[in-house]
């Protein structure tokens, strides 16, 4: 959602804070502004992106040694520049930045209204600025971190802020409740961002705030407690990840260079846990949980977005190979159904971010009602990976382009993994079985590098010809099935085509109809045990005109034949197909997305992370 900055130290802080803004402007890109403090506050911010408020910074006006800065996912109020933020009180001496929602903040703004004062912007968030001075300057004897404590604890919703204040010059405040926030420690320099990307260039000792707690950073120390005021001591953790791994490496954009990182990041994602040559998988994150996941009747997954397709891949491949019954849910649906989840049930969520709001509610409202939570993610130390009872982390690697690529192939290894592990424990596969597919699945990443090699080209030029299409369908079957609604995903998000996917076989209930001589059909046609069932659907779309674009296994003659494009794709294993079907469709929607002059990284509407329901 927003992205959130801080600084103090020794550093000119916007350049810290401009620099950082750029790292976390895939959280959010309405608008983006900084707060800068040197005697008196200074704020520069508007609508557009972070390099529109760089122009805007004169740095020869603005030096400044501590400072907090916001990248914008409109909430409340249109993105302009009265909303972005920070917001400030009334007398402008209290700024702050903030990501999440007020829920309350009508009535609180009435409130403050009736006592005189006057709100500039749209937003929830200025409620915070003005309620923190109102009590701050009306309470006898209060602290500034006092004041910060009782406003809090008068809001209703979920947010994470930085407050500075005119009168605390050498202090950065921030708090926690629902949207991520750490803190980086520094040699006397301290940051605090919405995650490690501003960070990574400064320090590699991190600080994660938790739900309910706040923080009073200064440039040499940092007293974390709870709103409550129990004062915490928390544990300082190392983050593992480069400089390298958040910039774009010579590639145009962040997706492509995540697309064309995959056979790195499947291979991190299967590195230590399989043994091809022993035919074993080791999931450490799952030991203490193993028998009670072979002995689980059913399996729950809990997802948003592409990681709900991963589970849907996830689903066909458990209950083949493991035979487990699951269940896939959008998080979002799930906790408001009453769901029927509870003691000797597991619940599975899969999120890259590891911070998406309507998973993480879904975790929550499992573990109270008594369901084992595990967690499939990507981001080590994110809120979902800390608040799961076990899990498997992807190590995909940071991923910062909007659509998500290299997080949905590690997804689905890790769900692959899974799903021999518990065949072998429950004796559903034998151990030679085994071994030959955990072979198999070590030879996905050379699988998956030859199709870039030899796909990127001849997709780039199909993509010239589907450019202007208004409409796209995606059919495919069994395990490809997710595929052809992740591939239809991905076209959506980036260059704003309509696209649908479905069930081969389902298209004739309905969207048959939508075909005719414009419509671009993308068939998966890679499952071998539906080929001849996938034949007759391109025949249904043949005989009404449709234009047949496949992605197939190199020697499939027949739906080569009846393809008016087609992409091949080296043969492995039904179940692991989904792995290297979607590569293509990647590039396909990446290449018509930049044809159409789209912005690839950072699509109209999208934020990377959505921390709000
Ligand atoms: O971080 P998460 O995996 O929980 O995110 C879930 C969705 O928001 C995410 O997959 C979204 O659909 C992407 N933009 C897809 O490309």
């Amino acid at each position: 959602m927003c992205g959130i900055v801080g600084y103090i130290g020794e550093k000119d802080a916007s350049q810290v804070l401009v620099k950082g803004l750029k790292r976390l402007e895939y959280r959010g890109y309405d608008s983006a502004g900084v707060a800068l403090m040197n005697g008196k506050m200074m704020i520069e911010k508007g609508k557009g992106k972070v390099s529109n408020l760089e122009k805007k910074i004169d740095t020869k006006k603005l030096i400044a040694k501590i400072g907090i800065g916001h990248t914008r996912w409109a909430t409340h109020g249109e993105p302009n520049d009265i909303n972005s933020h920070p917001h400030v009180s009334e007398s402008g001496n209290i700024a702050v930045v903030h990501n999440g929602i007020i829920e309350n903040y009508n009535s609180l703004k009435k409130k403050l209204e009736l006592r005189g004062r006057t709100f500039k912007s749209a937003t929830d968030t200025e409620i915070i600025a003005q309620l923190l001075e109102e009590i701050y300057t009306t309470t006898k004897g209060i602290t500034f971190e006092q004041a910060i404590q009782l406003t809090l604890k008068q809001i209703v919703g979920t947010y994470g802020i930085a407050v500075v204040s005119l009168d605390q010059q050498d202090k950065v405040y921030v708090a926690r409740k629902g949207s991520p926030l750490l803190l980086g420690i520094g040699d006397n320099e301290m940051f605090i961002a919405s995650d490690a990307s501003p960070i990574v260039e400064y320090t590699n000792k991190v600080i994660y705030l938790d739900d309910g707690e706040m923080a009073v950073v200064t440039k040499d120390s940092y007293k974390v407690k709870t709103i409550e005021d129990v004062e915490l001591t928390k544990e300082i953790h190392e983050l593992e990840m480069g400089l390298e791994a958040i910039e774009k490496a010579g590639y145009p954009h962040f997706m492509l260079k995540e697309i064309f990182e995959q056979p790195r990041s499947i291979g991190d994602c299967m590195r230590g846990r399989i043994n091809p040559e022993e035919g074993t998988i080791q999931l450490g994150g799952l030991r203490d949980v193993m028998d009670e996941l072979v002995n689980a009747k059913r399996i729950v997954i809990a997802a948003c977005g592409t990681s709900w397709h991963s589970a849907l891949v996830g689903e066909y491949i458990f209950e083949y190979l493991a035979r487990t019954p699951v269940e896939v849910e959008y998080a979002s649906e799930f906790r408001y159904r009453d769901p029927l989840i509870g003691k000797g049930d597991v619940l599975l969520v899969i999120s890259q971010s590891g911070e998406t709001a309507d998973t993480l509610a879904a975790l929550r409202e499992a573990k109270e009602r008594g369901a084992l939570v595990l967690g499939i993610c990507n981001v080590v130390g994110s809120t979902i990976s800390r608040e799961t009872d076990a899990g498997v982390f992807t190590h995909a690697g940071p991923e910062i382009g909007v659509a998500s690529t290299k997080a949905f192939t590690a997804q689905v290894v890790v769900l692959i993994m899974m799903a021999i592990k518990i065949a072998m424990e429950k004796g559903e596969i034998t151990k030679k079985k085994a071994k030959k597919l955990i072979q198999e699945l070590d030879s996905i990443p050379e699988k998956v590098d030859q199709i870039l090699q030899e796909c990127d080209e001849p997709i780039q030029k199909i993509a010239k010809m589907f450019t202007y299409a208004p409409n796209f369908l995606y059919l495919g079957r069994s395990y490809n099935f997710p595929v052809a609604l992740e591939g239809a995903l991905k076209l959506k998000e980036i260059s704003y085509i309509h696209a649908e996917g479905y069930p081969a076989a389902e298209m004739k209930h309905g969207p048959i109809a939508l075909i005719d001589e414009m419509m671009p059909v993308v068939v998966i046609a890679a499952t071998k045990h539906t080929n001849d069932k996938t034949i007759s659907n391109i025949e249904e779309v043949k005989a009404r005109k449709g234009r047949i674009l496949s992605v197939m296994n190199d020697d499939n003659k027949d739906v080569k034949e009846l393809s008016e494009f087609s992409i091949q794709i080296p043969t492995t294993k039904d179940y692991f197909s989904p792995l290297l079907t979607v590569i293509p469709l990647q590039l396909l929607s990446y290449y018509i997305a930049v044809n159409r002059g789209c912005n690839v990284d950072q699509p109209r509407n999208l934020a990377k992370s959505v921390t709000v329901e």
